[in-house]
């Protein structure tokens, strides 16, 4: 069990490349089971979520073969069983996406229930209702998802509420169904128009992924093709918003403006300069202290939830006061007390932070609770004089490649130590 050792008081300032997004990662990782030929997918981030992911697909028998670029050919005609275990599935909820799959093409699935989490119950009654509706099987027994079909039907499916993998585990079993299934409320992240844009080149007859309305007409089978997953955008924000927090410079690579452009207005909002190009965006603080903005997180396009602890911190230093309100899961506020910690002013309603910003964090010894909680820590230790220990940085490592390089690279002071 490592520890980060964040030093304060240094104003960033640099350049990184950004990574392949982890949450279009895991899902095309789970859709490489519906080709019955090799399938090469590029880009794929470092992580531990893609490591596990490995290992489940790994288990079932399909072979995985990768390169020193951390490309991943994937050949599933040796799988020999359909098992998602609850050891691995513990681990990382996002196992839930082989469901789909496995279903689709092989007529059964046996996943373990995923269980909570630190932000939320997170349930997947949406997609088992969904896979229910295209004439699945489903039963759960012992903490297991048992799930049978010959051959999925086509639907009409409207999700009660937009979530994002169910809308990505749906649209992949509807790709072998029989017929045409239309997903109303559909997420519209664009990790659900990548997934599909992978699947479209293997094959399948989707239109509509990235809207709120995807239709799916069945084929008989996927066949290879080979993928490069697009850019972080979360990942991306999050080192902008380090760059803003420590009134430096920072510019990242390899990514694309258009995935987060609610989340670059909210950067100007705060008083930071942003400059883009085709593939890349530079934030400059020019030494000014942010000023608060108030942020009111939703389903895309709208501020991703996943940038809510970042924009946090930022406001706990900034000149002014904000709101800070979650919408999309009921417990995504365990960074705040880790903040207060360090000398945040931060009140909770509800599902809503008022900040007030104060002039300086300290630093101090703080827990990781999840993986974007864990990031703002990191951000908040920048920004605080003095040192802060962040315990349970496993939390980190599931969604941040070499997090302590990067910021290295951009003139931070992280080190990674035993704990
Ligand atoms: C995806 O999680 C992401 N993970 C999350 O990123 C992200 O925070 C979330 O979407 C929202 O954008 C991956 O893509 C692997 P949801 P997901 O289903 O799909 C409720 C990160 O930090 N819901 O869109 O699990 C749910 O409780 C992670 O990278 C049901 O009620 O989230 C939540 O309130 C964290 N029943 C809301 O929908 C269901 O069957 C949205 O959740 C499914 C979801």
């Amino acid at each position: 069990m490592d520890k980060l050792i964040v030093t304060g008081g240094c104003r960033l300032d640099g350049e990184i490349r950004i990574s392949g997004a982890k949450n279009a990662a895991l899902p095309i990782m789970a859709a490489t089971l519906l080709a019955d030929e090799p399938i090469t997918v590029c880009n794929v981030p470092h992580l531990h979520d893609v490591t596990t992911t490995m290992e489940l697909l790994g288990r079932m028998g399909v072979s995985l073969v990768v390169d020193e670029f951390l490309n991943i050919e994937v050949d599933t005609s040796t799988i020999n069983n359909f098992y998602a275990p609850y050891e691995l599935v513990k681990t990382m909820r996002a196992s839930i996406l082989v469901l789909g799959p496995l279903l689709t093409r092989f007529g059964e699935a046996h996943v373990s229930m995923p269980g909570g989490c630190a932000i939320g119950q997170r349930p997947v009654d949406i997609h088992l209702d969904g896979l229910k509706a295209m004439g699945a099987d489903i039963q759960v027994e012992n903490g297991y998802i048992i799930a049978r079909a010959d051959r999925l039907k086509g639907a009409h499916i409207v999700l009660e509420t937009i979530s994002v993998t169910a809308t990505e585990n749906l649209m992949m079993a509807a790709t072998l169904a029989d017929g045409e299934t239309v997903i109303e409320n559909a997420a519209q992240e664009p990790e659900v128009a990548d997934v599909a844009k992978c699947l479209i080149a293997m094959g399948a007859k989707i239109t509509g992924a990235g809207t709120s309305r995807i239709v799916v007409e069945g084929v008989s089978r996927l066949g290879g093709t080979r993928h490069r997953i697009l850019p972080d955008r979360i990942e991306t924000g999050t080192y902008l918003v380090a760059g803003a927090v420590t009134g430096g410079r920072v510019k990242a690579r390899d990514t694309d403006p258009k995935l987060l452009e609610v989340v670059l207005q909210k950067l100007r909002d705060a008083g930071a300069k942003v400059e883009c190009g085709e593939d890349w965006i530079e934030v400059d603080m020019e030494g000014r202290r942010p000023q608060a903005v108030n942020i009111h997180t939703a389903p895309y396009p709208a501020l991703p939830t996943d940038m809510q602890a970042q924009f946090m911190v930022l406001n706990t230093i900034a000149e002014g006061s904000s709101t800070v309100t979650e919408t999309v899961f009921e417990n995504r506020f365990m960074h705040v007390q880790e903040l207060l910690r360090l000398g945040a002013n931060i009140t909770l309603e509800g599902n809503t932070a008022l900040v007030k910003g104060v002039e300086s964090l300290q630093g101090a010894p703080v827990m990781a609770t999840d993986l974007r909680a864990s990031a703002s820590l990191v951000l908040a230790g920048l920004v605080a004089t003095g040192e802060t220990h962040i315990s349970r940085i496993y939390h980190i490592d599931r969604g941040y490649e070499c997090i302590e390089e990067k910021l290295e690279l951009l003139g931070g002071n992280v080190k990674r130590v035993p704990a």
